[in-house]
């Protein structure tokens, strides 16, 4: 947008930026309810330490690697109606003897940018019977209840229990999971980016005074938050800034929710420095 008024022209370039809030640990939703029992099998979802206790007693038999492990990006609300982007991990179970020996699964997700994990563990309570399910179908789990971040990269790892001994092969199945960020429109509407103000339209507006006051207007957020407004000015043909300065807004009254604001920066050096770019970033 251009504003002519006393002076060189105007050229002022309005761009939004909502930085993302700090990361949370990884964690789990408690809804839905995890559930791993199905006919013929009895079966807990557990609280793991990721040391599944063959770690440390791995026994001479152990089951076959799962099959067909399939993550994708799903979304689930909490109990509080909050939606958030979760993992889905679902897997099967080859069809051999090595069923007899299956007793369990440990899910992980592995945050790569914090090297942090989080683990599940599917308990059984009886050993299966049969290389197939009573109505004949491959014995199948699945799991949604692990939350990720927008933006972030996950390492997911179905591990069949018990563990081999070191110089057996594994039995896991590891996938790396990217989730996407803010901008993707299935993201955009969960709770994690709705709060760092996906949904936000700052709508800028930009008017220079006569006594070379710039007055930058945009509307705020609905939630409490800061605003940082950053004014850069440019000559007319070099790339060197000529005039840079922010200021800071704490907005944290209700009643200013989705309200205009007027943030007004005092010019210098009007003559040369005549094009400039005006953010408005959340945070
Ligand atoms: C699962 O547990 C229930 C109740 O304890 C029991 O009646 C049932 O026989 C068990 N099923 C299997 C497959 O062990
Ligand atoms: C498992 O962890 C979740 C939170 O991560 C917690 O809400 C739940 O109470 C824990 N369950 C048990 C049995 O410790
Ligand atoms: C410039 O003008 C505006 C409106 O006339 C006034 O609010 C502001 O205080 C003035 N700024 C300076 C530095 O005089
Ligand atoms: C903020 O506004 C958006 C869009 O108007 C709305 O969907 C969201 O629920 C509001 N959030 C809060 C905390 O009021
Ligand atoms: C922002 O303002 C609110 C209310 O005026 C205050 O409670 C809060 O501490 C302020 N935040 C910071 C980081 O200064
Ligand atoms: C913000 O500035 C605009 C244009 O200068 C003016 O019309 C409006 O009344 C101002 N709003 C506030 C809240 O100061």
């Amino acid at each position: 947008m251009g504003i002519l008024s006393p002076g060189p022209l105007w050229l002022v370039l309005p761009l939004l930026v909502a930085l993302p809030r700090t990361s949370l640990a990884l964690w789990l939703l408690d809804t839905p309810e995890p559930v791993c029992s199905q006919p013929g099998l009895n079966c807990t979802v557990e609280n793991s330490t990721c040391l599944a206790e063959s770690w440390f007693s791995p026994p001479n038999m152990t089951p076959s690697f799962p099959k067909d492990v399939n993550i994708r990006l799903g979304f689930e609300h909490s109990r509080n109606g909050n939606l958030f982007p979760v993992v889905h991990i679902e897997w099967k179970v080859w069809t051999d003897g090595s069923i007899l020996f299956l007793r369990g699964a440990e899910l992980s997700v592995l945050q790569m940018s914090t090297n942090e994990q989080l683990c599940v563990e599917f308990k059984f309570l009886n050993q299966l019977q049969h290389q197939v399910r009573p109505d004949l179908s491959r014995w199948h789990f699945a799991f949604d209840n692990f939350v990720v971040e927008p933006g972030q990269e996950y390492e997911i790892t179905v591990q069949h229990l018990p563990k081999p001994k070191p110089n057996r092969d594994p039995n896991h199945e590891s996938l790396p999971f990217r989730v996407p960020d803010c901008r993707d429109p299935r993201m955009k509407v969960t709770t994690p980016c709705m709060s760092s103000g996906s949904l936000w339209e700052p709508d800028i507006l930009v008017e220079r005074l006569k006594n070379n006051s710039l007055v930058v207007s945009f509307n705020l957020w609905n939630e409490s938050t800061f605003y940082k407004i950053l004014v850069n000015g440019f000559p007319n043909t070099e790339t060197n800034s000529c005039y840079e300065e922010v200021q800071y807004i704490n907005q944290s009254r209700e009643e200013d929710f989705h309200h205009r604001t007027n943030v007004t920066f005092l010019l210098q050096n009007v003559n040369a420095c005549c094009q400039y770019s005006v953010q408005t970033l959340l945070k």
